[in-house]
C-alpha cells in the first residue's frame, strides 16, 4: 500500500491491504460513540458517521479493529490510543473495558490534561482530561528514554477556536500531543498509522517529523481538510 496517503475508506477494509508486522507506530483517536459532539457550546456531529452504536456493537467493532491493528504492528511497535471516559447513568462506560479486551499489553495510561472545557454545564466538576492508553506487543518495543521525564500526566492545550491549527473537524486533537508521541516512540523514516485520520493531525505531525504515514478516513470532507493541511506551505510552522 502506498504510504504518505490518506485513503478515503473504512479502516477495517483498508487495513486488510497492510501486510502483517509492517507498521512502526499507531496513533489514533477513534469515534467515542457519543452520538455527536459538543464543541464551542454547540452540538455538532461527524460529517458522514452518526457515532451511535449500541454498547455491544461498539465493543465488538473496537475488538475487530484492535485485532487488525495488532496484526499490522511490528513486534517493536507501540500503539497510542486516545479516548475519553463517558458517564452515563452514574457509571463510567468507557474506556476501561478496552484494556481487558485488547490483545496488546498495556504499558502506560497517560492522562492528557487541559485547562479549559468551555461547553460543560456547571453542575459538577468540569472534565479536564482524557486518556491516552499506551499499548505494546512485546517487551522489545522502541522508546526514546529522553522522553520518560514527561511522566504520565501531560498538560497540553486542546485545539481552541482561535488556534492556528484549527480546522472544521469537530474532534481535532492537537499537534503537540501527537508530536510528543511520534518523537518518543518512532525513528525518522518509520511508518505511522492512524486508522481514524479525521482532519489529518497524525499525518501532519508525521510529515513535520520526517516519518511516513498511512491513514484512513470515511468522510470525503475530512479527507479534503487533511490533504489541504498537508499541502500547506506553512505546515512546518504549525
Ligand atoms: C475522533 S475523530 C479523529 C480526529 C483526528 N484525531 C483529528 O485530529 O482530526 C474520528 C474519525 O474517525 C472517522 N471514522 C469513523 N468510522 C470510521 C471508519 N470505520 N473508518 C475510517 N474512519 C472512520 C470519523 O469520520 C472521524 O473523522
Amino acid at each position: 500500500m502506498e504510504t504518505n496517503k490518506i485513503y478515503c475508506m473504512d479502516c477495517l477494509e483498508g487495513m486488510k491491504q497492510i501486510p502483517d508486522g509492517s507498521v512502526d507506530l499507531i496513533v489514533t483517536s477513534p469515534p467515542y460513540n457519543f452520538g455527536g459532539f459538543s464543541r464551542d457550546g454547540k452540538q455538532s456531529s461527524y460529517d458522514c458517521y452518526d457515532d451511535n452504536m449500541t454498547d455491544e456493537e461498539y465493543q465488538e467493532w473496537t475488538e475487530c479493529y484492535f485485532k487488525e491493528l495488532y496484526r499490522v504492528l511490528k513486534p517493536t511497535g507501540m500503539f497510542y490510543f486516545n479516548i475519553k471516559y463517558r458517564f452515563q447513568d452514574y457509571r463510567c462506560k468507557i474506556p476501561f473495558w478496552i484494556v481487558e479486551k485488547s490483545p496488546f499489553k498495556l504499558l502506560n495510561m497517560i492522562i492528557w490534561k487541559f485547562a479549559s472545557s468551555p461547553d460543560v454545564a456547571k453542575i459538577k466538576w468540569y472534565p479536564r482530561h482524557e486518556y491516552v492508553f499506551v499499548f505494546i506487543k512485546s517487551n522489545d518495543y522502541y522508546f526514546n528514554e529522553d522522553y520518560a521525564k514527561y511522566g504520565d500526566v501531560w498538560e497540553i492545550p486542546q485545539v481552541m477556536a482561535n488556534s492556528k491549527e484549527r480546522t472544521n473537524h469537530p474532534a481535532q486533537y492537537p499537534l503537540k500531543l501527537i508530536r510528543r508521541i511520534i518523537e518518543s516512540s518512532s525513528k525518522s523514516e518509520q511508518l505511522v498509522l492512524d486508522p481514524f485520520m479525521g482532519s489529518g493531525t497524525t499525518a501532519v505531525a508525521s510529515k513535520q517529523l520526517n516519518r511516513k504515514f498511512i491513514g484512513f478516513e470515511l468522510s470525503k470532507e475530512y479527507c479534503d481538510i487533511a490533504n489541504k493541511r498537508l499541502a500547506q506551505k506553512t505546515i512546518f510552522e504549525l
